[in-house]
């Protein structure tokens, strides 16, 4: 069924050619999507008549944004790590190690209760307007338990991460691991995997490592990415550059020499930016209005996962970015939305424009800069993706 929306207060569109501003918007705008859930339409209310024969549904002057693109969580696993959390709030320091206490627990869990569990975090991302959402295996570490993290990831999701190199297991000889992760590993996962990733920090992969583990993921197909520069500075974001990823993750802890590099590759490689992780775990923030206006292409996401940020809320993540990181709301909306898209290499989603998806986000709110001015306020009034409402209504 054809989809027809008016009296939008403010719509984003993230389509400068079509509205105002770098994230093109239309003041008291409508919207007409087709019925296979792609957008035929948005402008001015007033010409609606013109793009379909349906009777709009009102939004009563609500503000709508593009669905959010959540580019990185890892939320296939079991087990909790409160207690950490709590010690970590005592005062001890956060450590690449923990991913151990969940491996045991991912292995120990069945396919049902791993599969109910992400379920249940990818619908709480949905109910606060993610519609886009890329997953990551990575507590299995194990031929068998990567394979059906994937294959549960990929129930979920087409955007899926092999991350097999999280961290070493314990039952693996160090030498022997990278091997097993290019090996039989990639193997097993390559049938359900989009994008390989490597955890490359103190504790983790080196460089040499992480280069080897991404060679073989895109010889074999897959799109690379990597996880840099979240513990300490290092050649993580260097290498991701020099190997064009999608996009180098977290990028706590930058030279000017990283900024120059990812800002030389802002076409090809986007910095996504974690600030849950950095609460969470209690590091700095980047700066990213620096980095913004040194040319680089910025994504905000979630990293959703047991150990270093378990929220999977982009609005929230939205206030952190402004109050904490320098952003300007305008900024955050789009590496939330636009810049997440541009992670996962997507031009179908992160705007609202012709032939786009329609996946968009009704704010019980009059503009997008309530996303950040009211932190950790529920204000998603209806969620739409593909043309359907599929969290609260129209
Ligand atoms: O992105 N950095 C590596 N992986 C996760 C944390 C994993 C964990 O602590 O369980 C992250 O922060
Ligand atoms: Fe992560």
């Amino acid at each position: 069924m054809t989809l027809a929306l008016n009296n939008i207060g403010h719509l984003v569109t993230n389509d400068p050619s079509i509205g105002n501003g770098p994230l093109g918007i239309i003041n008291n705008a409508g919207l007409v999507a087709d019925d296979e859930g792609n957008i035929v339409w948005c402008g001015p209310q007033d010409q609606i008549d013109q793009y379909t024969e349906a009777q709009p549904i009102s939004c009563d002057g609500c503000a709508i944004i593009p669905g959010f693109v959540d580019s990185h969580t890892h939320i296939v696993f079991a087990g909790d790590r409160a207690a950490e959390f709590e010690a970590r709030m005592e005062g001890l320091p956060y450590a690449a190690g923990g991913i151990q206490s969940t491996m045991l627990a991912t292995r120990a869990a069945s396919d049902e209760l791993l599969s109910l569990n992400a379920q249940h975090l990818a619908y709480e991302a949905l109910s606060s307007g993610t519609t886009t959402l890329e997953v990551k295996s990575g507590y299995g570490l194990s031929v068998r338990d990567e394979e059906r993290s994937m294959r549960i990831a990929r129930s979920i999701t087409t955007e899926t991460t092999f991350l097999g190199a999280h961290l070493y297991p314990t039952d693996v000889e160090q030498e022997h691991y990278v091997d097993l992760v290019v090996g039989d590993m990639l193997n097993a996962c390559l049938p359900h995997a989009k994008w390989i990733d490597v955890f490359c920090d103190r504790g983790a992969f080196d460089v040499d490592q992480s280069r080897e583990i991404l060679k073989a993921g895109a010889k074999a197909g897959l799109g690379t990415r990597i996880h840099a520069n979240q513990l300490q500075r290092g050649g993580g974001v260097q290498l991701g550059v020099e190997l064009g990823v999608a996009s180098c993750d977290h990028c706590t802890h930058l030279t000017e020499k990283d900024i120059e590099a990812l800002s030389s590759a802002n076409k090809t490689t986007v910095a996504t930016l974690l600030p849950a992780a950095e609460l969470c775990t209690r590091s700095p923030f980047p700066h990213a209005r620096h980095m913004i206006e040194q040319g680089v292409t910025v994504a905000l996401a979630t990293d959703c996962n047991p150990g270093s940020s378990y929220t999977t809320s982009m609005p929230f993540v939205m206030s952190l970015a402004v109050i904490l990181m320098g952003m300007t709301p305008d900024q955050a909306l789009w590496s939330s939305t636009q810049g997440g898209a541009q992670a996962l290499r997507r031009t179908d989603v992160g705007n609202l424009c012709a032939g786009s998806r329609a996946d968009l986000v009704v704010l019980d709110a009059p503009s997008h800069i309530h996303l950040a001015y009211r932190p950790g306020v529920n204000q998603t009034r209806a969620v739409v993706r593909g043309g359907k409402c599929v969290v609260g209504s129209l």
